[in-house]
């Protein structure tokens, strides 16, 4: 898989595709594919839903997915398809709708490793300061720790190693899975989180692995070779491979009547493109 050899200090991170750009689909994919996400730059000011749709039906990504932990009736507040994230003082999301920073995480909770295959978050309005989306390569430096450490690469593997339980404080669920995995085809997908939603058993796998796997990817989750703010400007939509990177935020400020606003959707599918 390329994106094991990405170095997210190569420049041509930071480069955006136009979506009116010949072959933007293609080169969308392709980007994808090394790093495991792409901004690209859409043409229309439209509303956020219909410049969604048209991104989505050019990658052939299907119908939105609405994650396992917005179909209960305590949550389905938040099952709208696209999903406006942004400061709101009377909801209690815990993620949505603060200006907290966010750290590590894939989207969907509940949802089985790799289920959830592709989120896109299009920015509206940025922040009046901060609001970076941070991403990691969690992928790339689980191979290296394969390498270096087989037996602590091996307890991440563990079907039992990481529990996630929601911090809506509406419903109380939680759900437990390996920390990366390989799917039917053979490539790694990951589900690395770590914040508060997570509870870790050590005891799962060899003796010792768990500790040291986790030490290693708070490690490596700074190191710039894995690690990377991508500043989006309105009217700009970052993709990535959910089952392929884990994600955060840093933490923002607001003008009182300008308020950061980005709007999220999420893909069971992988994009594709005519030629792809
Ligand atoms: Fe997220």
């Amino acid at each position: 898989m390329q994106q094991l050899q990405a170095d997210f200090r190569d420049p041509r991170c930071a480069q955006r595709v136009g979506f009116r750009e010949h072959d933007a689909p293609n080169q969308l994919v392709r980007i994808l594919e090394e790093r495991g996400f792409a901004v690209v730059t859409m043409a229309d000011s439209g509303p956020p839903d219909a410049v969604l749709t048209s991104l989505s039906t050019a990658l052939r990504l299907g119908d939105p997915y609405i994650p396992a932990l917005y179909r209960y009736a305590e949550t389905k507040d938040y099952s709208a398809s696209f999903t406006d994230i942004r400061s709101d003082t009377k909801d209690r999301h815990p993620g949505f709708s603060t200006t907290a920073g966010q750290a590590w995480h894939v989207d969907g909770l509940l949802d089985d490793i790799g289920d959830i295959k592709t989120t896109i978050l299009y920015c509206v309005r940025a922040a009046h300061q901060g609001g970076d989306t941070l991403l990691f390569n969690s992928l790339a430096a689980f191979a290296e720790l394969r390498e270096k450490d087989p037996d602590a690469a091996e307890a991440l593997l563990a079907p039992s190693a990481l529990n996630r339980r929601s911090t809506i404080p509406a419903i109380d669920v939680n759900a437990t899975g390996p920390v990366f995995s390989v799917d039917e085809k053979g490539d790694l997908i990951t589900r690395y989180t770590d914040n508060e939603t997570c509870t870790w058993n050590f005891s799962a796998g060899p003796p010792g692995g768990l500790r040291r796997a986790l030490a290693f990817l708070r490690t490596a989750s700074d190191d710039p070779r894995y690690r990377l703010a991508v500043r989006l400007t309105p009217g700009e939509a970052l993709i990535f491979r959910n089952d392929r990177l884990s994600h955060g935020r840093q933490p923002y400020e607001d003008k009182p009547d300008a308020r950061r606003h980005l709007v999220r959707v999420l893909y069971a599918d992988v994009p594709t493109a005519p030629s792809g």
